[in-house]
């Protein structure tokens, strides 16, 4: 675990969020935190601090087994995804901890390391079933679930928009990931998007057989990324198969198309396919009220299945 790498330490490790969403709002680390920094009237712990710079990204507190839980561990606590006020808050409640007990260890670690380590995390606890114990899911195989030829047919996609000018590069936004599917021909054309889905058996499934990457891949509503992402965090946003979509779900869809807008930088590009041309008629609609300026492609074939039709433009921050 990249987590117990970056910390080097032995133990077991125990995020107190229940969820990487979950980080961005940390009532319960902060209610911990407090707990903690009362007790250090007349207690002291063992703690460890993982900063960068004088930024303390997060902070580890020893627990020793008892009979409750019978391992020694580490409770993690980290304000580095919370929302600026919350952020704010750990920094200051960890600070005044640290100050009446200092940190037997600190490590320097980037917030890009660090992100990618709690992102890790809750991918290893979604795979081994730790956040659903009651799970009965029964593995599929491998080539039941994943097909070449759909992985082909995305590659071409990107392909041709390269020949048509567009740059794929940067930091890249993939939503509505399902099992990763598309995200294999992302990573086959070298890039590597953070890719989200808001089916956690369906992330699991891609982590299961190794397709998504466990430091990049989220369980999360597309419908809320701007919750979570500065406007501007992704140079591309992509999206495949989004649908279906018709007049009466399409709140859904567009919500999610909108989102995208919002958090791609200015000039960034985004991309959708769906199956049929109502459908990324309703995308293009949406898109376009949001400022991006892009055109429809007909990308039908024989099998008339994945991505007959898709959106491409660029995100413009004010509409000519
Ligand atoms: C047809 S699948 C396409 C999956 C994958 N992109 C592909 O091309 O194979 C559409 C996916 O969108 C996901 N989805 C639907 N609503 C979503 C939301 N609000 N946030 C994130 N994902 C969502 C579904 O769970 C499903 O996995």
């Amino acid at each position: 675990m990249l987590l117990k790498e970056v910390l080097d330490v032995g133990e077991e490790i125990y995020f107190v969020e229940e969820s990487y969403p979950a980080q961005r709002n940390i009532g319960p680390t902060l209610h911990y935190l407090k707990g903690v920094r009362t007790f250090l009237e007349n207690q002291r712990f063992r703690l460890l601090r993982v900063r960068n710079g004088e930024e303390t990204l997060g902070l580890l507190l020893f627990n020793t087994g008892d009979e409750d839980v019978p391992v020694d561990f580490w409770s993690v606590f980290t304000g580095s995804l919370a929302a600026p006020s919350q952020k704010a808050e750990f920094e200051f409640l960890a600070g005044s901890i640290f100050s009446l007990n200092p940190p037997e260890r600190e490590l320097e670690v980037s917030p890009e390391l660090w992100r990618d380590a709690v992102n890790e995390y809750y991918s290893l606890m979604l795979v081994n079933r730790n956040l659903c114990p009651e799970c009965s899911t029964r593995p599929e195989s491998y080539g039941s679930v994943f097909s070449e030829q759909r992985v082909k047919r995305v590659s071409e996609i990107f392909q041709n928009l390269e020949k048509k000018g567009f740059s794929l590069e940067g930091r890249v936004l993939e939503v509505c990931c399902g099992n990763g599917m598309s995200t294999l021909a992302l990573y086959r054309l070298g890039l590597d998007p953070l890719a989200l889905e808001v089916n956690k058996c369906t992330v699991c499934q891609g982590l299961e057989h190794g397709v998504l990457n466990p430091k990049k891949a989220l369980v999360m509503d597309a419908t809320q990324v701007s919750r979570y992402f500065e406007p501007g965090s992704f140079d591309v946003v992509v999206g495949f198969m989004l649908g279906l979509v018709y007049e009466f779900n399409k709140d859904l869809w567009t919500g999610i198309v909108n989102e995208a807008a919002k958090v791609v930088t200015e000039g960034g590009l985004l991309l959708f396919t769906v199956k049929s041309r109502p459908e990324i008629e309703i995308l293009a609609k949406a898109l376009r009220g949001a400022g991006v300026e892009g055109e429809i492609v007909d990308n039908t074939d024989a099998d008339g299945v994945f991505d007959q039709w898709y959106f491409v433009g660029k995100k413009y921050l004010y509409k000519c």
